[in-house]
């Protein structure tokens, strides 16, 4: 596979494509935070990195240091080898690694950023015990994720159910795990392409990459870090759908099911 701009790399002509479009995402990214930081000399951490995108951003935008993770290796190595031939001038401040933040033992950060990457972590209340570990004192947190699990397409079209069209609005919802389970596993038998983590048997809808972590949750999960919340935005979006959820939420006991992403900013006091 080659990559669209330089013929000599051996990049896949969908990943170059989607990194681009990363470019737009990243501008949407920081206007839905309501802020984009200072990142001039700064040392930033990105979780959930991906394909390295908005390391990029915050790279051109004058950090010092940028150190991308993401547990995919695949994506790792695209975004190392992209940065290196497309990027040479800040290749030097940027760096890609597959690595669990766990065993990361470096350099403190003044900054972490994660963008659509919270609802893909299995244990989010550990992870932010780790960023808090590597954050400066008075370092903050950055992250925007959704679609929440509860939200109508919270089953990130990975959920085959019952339903003739996978993107069903809440269709995920509405048919017991232990029978998604097993259709998918019939169904990838029958040799359908589904997305997992590991090659085995699907056992859950957590090996599909969802961590099914409700609203509810997330306000747990962040309320027990013992970082400092900033700010809390939800339903950042400008889609008319959105506009209606964000009615619809009002509604008593509706909260849940029309609250579709989370912009939040936290800081290590
Ligand atoms: C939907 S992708 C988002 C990627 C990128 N941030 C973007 O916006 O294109 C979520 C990413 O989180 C990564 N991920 C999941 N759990 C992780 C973890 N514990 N540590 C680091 N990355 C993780 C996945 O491998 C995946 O690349």
């Amino acid at each position: 596979m080659i990559s669209a701009s330089n013929p000599s790399l051996d990049l896949r002509p969908e990943d170059v494509a989607y990194f681009r479009r990363g470019h737009l995402e990243n501008r949407i990214f920081w206007r839905r935070m309501g802020l984009r930081p200072a990142l001039h000399g700064m040392r930033v951490l990105e979780v959930g990195c991906g394909l390295g995108s908005l390391c990029v951003d915050v790279a051109l935008g004058g950090a010092r240091k940028v150190l991308g993770l993401d547990t995919d290796s695949r994506l790792i190595g695209f975004a190392t080898t992209h940065v290196k031939h497309e990027f040479p001038q800040i290749a030097d401040r940027v760096e890609f690694r597959d690595l669990d933040l766990g065993d990361y033992h470096g350099e403190g950060f003044d900054l972490i950023i994660s963008k659509d990457s919270f609802e893909h972590i299995m244990d989010l209340g550990g992870m932010l015990e780790e960023m808090k570990r590597c954050l400066e004192p008075g370092g903050r947190i950055f992250a925007g994720f959704g679609p929440l699990y509860n939200s109508p397409f919270g089953h990130h079209g990975r959920i085959i159910t019952w339903l003739p069209w996978r993107r069903f609005p809440w269709g995920h919802l509405l048919e017991s795990e232990e029978r998604i389970v097993a259709r998918m596993n019939r169904r990838r038998e029958e040799g359908e392409n589904i997305f997992c983590y590991h090659d085995g048997p699907i056992a859950s809808i957590r090996d599909l990459g969802l961590n099914q972590n409700s609203l509810a949750d997330y306000r747990r999960i962040i309320g027990q870090s013992g970082l400092r919340v900033v700010s809390f935005r939800v339903n950042q979006s400008a889609n008319c759908l959105s506009k209606v959820c964000s009615l619809l939420r009002y509604l008593p006991g509706l909260e849940e099911y029309f609250t579709h992403n989370v912009y939040c900013v936290l800081e290590k006091v």
